[in-house]
């Protein structure tokens, strides 16, 4: 049965049969544990030192960690949290309007992850943007409600400086040049997923996304402040990253495992649901250029002793993100399949 979207307002009291898992792969939240020693770290910070020792744990431990006093202002993070909100409360007949199935679709409503690959769907529905260069893509943005285009343009020229200045803090932790990642990524691409999870009947047998890597570079992660949802996977082990007001979650994506030599690591994560509350959650990727070669930083593999040749193979991104979507959420992690033999 072909999913459908599932923000409409309509509260299901049994989990439809196309979502629910095997036993296998179910969230077992009773063994799902909080985590204590999350990294957070504050970007207003004037010891450049500590802050890239702080990301170099972060990144090497985690791959992930919460940035507080990142200057995107609240204001701004109020009105895009709002007004994703009133993007998925209005009709069905407003949203299916933008609804498709096809990834390759710069702008789109959908719903799971990838219904035509999938054998079991998830309770997810997104909204997946173009931002950037924006004047190339805001056309093709949803005209309601009215200030969509002006709120989530401003939204994501912010976050995209945040995440420059962290590609930063990430080349200087690796012991490279300030500027080292954002060259080899070239013109960097922006995309959105504007994440919505209603309330779900049966949270115990499905996930709103599976367990998965992000594909792209570095991914900047809004969070809705009083639902929790988001799992990050460490040692074998699941945990709850809960939100913390005026914080964004970043994560490492798997280009920049790649580009690390594997020293920081693009970590499974996944969102599941609850019975009580809708969540959001505005996620933004950054990517590199199609034509970016993603080759491990020189310095890194040839300190291993005895090393003649890194971790991965060198690829572009376009090869990539084909490859990504070929296959499913949940198999192996994308990168094993370009290992250097
Ligand atoms: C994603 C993602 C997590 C969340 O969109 O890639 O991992 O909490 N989202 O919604
Ligand atoms: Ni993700």
């Amino acid at each position: 049965m072909a999913a459908k979207l599932i923000s409409t307002g309509f509260r299901h009291t049994t989990l439809p049969e196309n979502y629910v898992r095997p036993i296998s792969d179910r969230p077992r939240l009773s063994e799902v544990s909080e985590l204590e020693d999350f990294p957070l770290i504050d970007l207003s910070s004037t010891d450049r030192s500590r802050l890239v020792q702080q990301i170099h744990q972060a990144c090497a431990r985690f791959g992930f960690f919460q940035v507080i006093n990142h200057g995107v202002s609240k204001e701004t993070v109020d009105e895009m949290v709002s007004v994703a909100n009133e993007f998925f409360d209005m009709s069905m007949e407003e949203k299916m309007k933008l609804y498709s199935d096809d990834p390759t679709k710069t702008t789109r409503l959908s719903t799971s992850f990838n219904v035509k690959k999938e054998e079991v769907n998830n309770w997810r529905d997104y909204l997946r943007l173009h931002c950037h260069p924006i004047h190339k893509y805001v056309h093709e943005w949803p005209s309601n409600p009215p200030s969509f285009k002006e709120v989530v343009s401003r939204y994501s020229r912010e976050v995209r400086e945040v995440g420059f200045r962290v590609e930063e803090l990430i080349s200087e932790s690796l012991g490279l040049d300030k500027d080292h990642m954002k060259n080899v990524l070239g013109e960097q691409g922006q995309h959105m997923a504007v994440n919505y999870y209603p309330p779900c009947p049966e949270p115990e047998l499905t996930f709103g996304l599976p367990a998965h890597t992000d594909p792209n570079a570095l991914t900047i992660l809004l969070q809705d402040t009083t639902v929790c949802g988001l799992q990050i996977l460490i040692d074998g082990h699941w945990f709850a990253v809960n939100p913390r007001p005026d914080a964004f979650v970043i994560n490492i994506g798997d280009q920049l495992q790649a580009l690390s030599n594997g020293v920081y690591k693009s970590v499974w994560h996944r969102a599941i649901t609850n019975t009580e509350k809708p969540r959001l959650s505005i996620a933004s990727f950054l990517c590199p250029s199609d034509c970016a070669v993603m080759s491990p930083a020189k310095p890194l593999w040839e300190a291993e002793e005895g090393e003649t040749k890194p971790i991965y193979r060198d690829f572009t991104y376009a090869e990539y993100y084909k490859k990504f979507w070929s296959r499913n959420l949940d198999q192996e992690h994308c990168l094993e399949n370009f290992l250097n033999h």
